[in-house]
């Protein structure tokens, strides 16, 4: 059941508000406690191995800037499928997580396989309560995102991140230290935030036009936003079929920069947090050389360079911390709408699984 939409993707953009809300009541007491299943305690690992396919590796990603930055914690993330065969060393007092909407990604489960018995704790962090990836871990945390029908993960993806969020701020009270002012508060916030950008009636359908137009497609991003620069690529190459690549913004004078011309769409995502006027420097560089930049930012970011800028996109205003999952939105609106604009199949992308039980 659609429920009134013309996609699944569209009801799943759609739904993601009022499940992050029940996600966050769900773990977030009054006084702001958080509670995970298992009694989680961050005082017991010294490090963080995070292991995923796809949505939930760019999930994992942003989480490994979150554990650093909020609770001081070392942070190491891989695609199970490198991971796997590598044979890492893992020390004993890690807490391995596994991250999967589906819970039977074959790789992720051969990933949770090895480190079984080496590590401290194995935690999956799943969709599905009932699933093999879930079965095997000490500790599971459910996601609570409900079916995911669509090939493309949208929902999934947003409460990936506010668990692992809340994780990250739980390892912060569990090893002393003092989080950040307004971070849980704005967390809270942060579902009613979702609902206004995604019923503001904005101009995602005529840039998504333009973006159907094109070959290639830069998204570039910089410190928390960049895994959903490489988030916003993923979704936009699945389902509209044009090449697209994320980048961390410094890296595009390494090579990337070689791609632009007037025909590439670079789509920048640009909190104005402490790294706005890093991004925009890169931004210009794309626009010297005739790049088509869409500009999403806040309304103090766009005030001041939205003007250089093909399109913009302007979002609230949030806490730094949380920008990922705010910026996640707009991204996937690009995604779906380019993906309508070319007519092709959104909800079952051609060559693609929803769920990858082999290797
Ligand atoms: O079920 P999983 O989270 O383990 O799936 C991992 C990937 O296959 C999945 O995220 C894939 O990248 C999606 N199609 C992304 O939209």
């Amino acid at each position: 059941d659609k429920a009134g939409h013309k996609h699944f993707m569209a009801k799943e953009i759609a739904e993601q508000p009022a499940l992050l809300a029940d996600l966050i009541a769900n773990y977030i007491g009054a006084d702001n406690t958080i509670t995970l299943p298992g009694d989680l305690n961050f005082a017991d690992y010294d490090r963080v191995l995070m292991v995923a396919c796809g949505t939930g590796y760019y999930a994992c990603k942003t989480a490994k800037n979150w554990f650093e930055t909020v609770a001081g914690m070392p942070v190491e993330v891989d695609v199970a499928s490198e991971y796997r065969y590598r044979e890492p060393p893992v020390g004993d007092r890690t807490l391995a997580l596994y991250l999967s909407q589906s819970g039977e990604t074959a790789d992720t489960l051969a990933a949770l396989r090895y480190t079984a018995g080496k590590a401290a704790t194995i935690a999956a962090i799943v969709n599905v309560p009932e699933s093999s990836i879930a079965r095997e871990a000490d500790v599971v945390l459910p996601i609570r995102a409900g079916v995911e029908v669509s090939v493309a993960s949208t929902k999934a993806f947003t409460n990936q991140l506010a668990i692992l969020l809340m994780m990250a701020a739980k390892a912060a009270q569990d090893r002393g230290k003092i989080l950040a002012e307004g971070l849980i508060d704005g967390l809270r916030a942060l579902p009613g935030i979702l609902n206004v950008v995604l019923d503001a009636p904005d101009n995602v359908q005529s840039i998504s036009r333009g973006l159907a137009e094109a070959r290639d497609v830069l998204f570039l991003g910089r410190g928390a936003v960049y895994p959903i620069a490489l988030e916003g690529a993923l979704k936009l190459k699945e389902i509209s079929y044009i090449h697209a690549e994320g980048y961390a913004a410094g890296e595009l004078k390494h090579g990337p920069i070689a791609l632009v011309d007037k025909h590439v769409p670079v789509i920048v995502l640009a909190p104005r947090d402490r790294l706005f006027d890093k991004t925009v420097s890169n931004m210009q560089e794309v626009l010297a050389r005739g790049g088509k930049v869409v500009l999403i930012s806040d309304e103090a970011g766009i005030n001041e360079f939205g003007a250089d800028a093909w399109r913009t996109l302007t979002l609230p205003r949030v806490h730094p911390t949380l920008a990922p999952i705010l910026y996640t939105i707009p991204v996937q609106l690009l995604a779906y709408h380019t993906a309508v604009a070319k007519g092709t199949d959104v909800d079952q992308p051609r060559n693609l699984a929803k769920s990858v039980t082999v290797e």
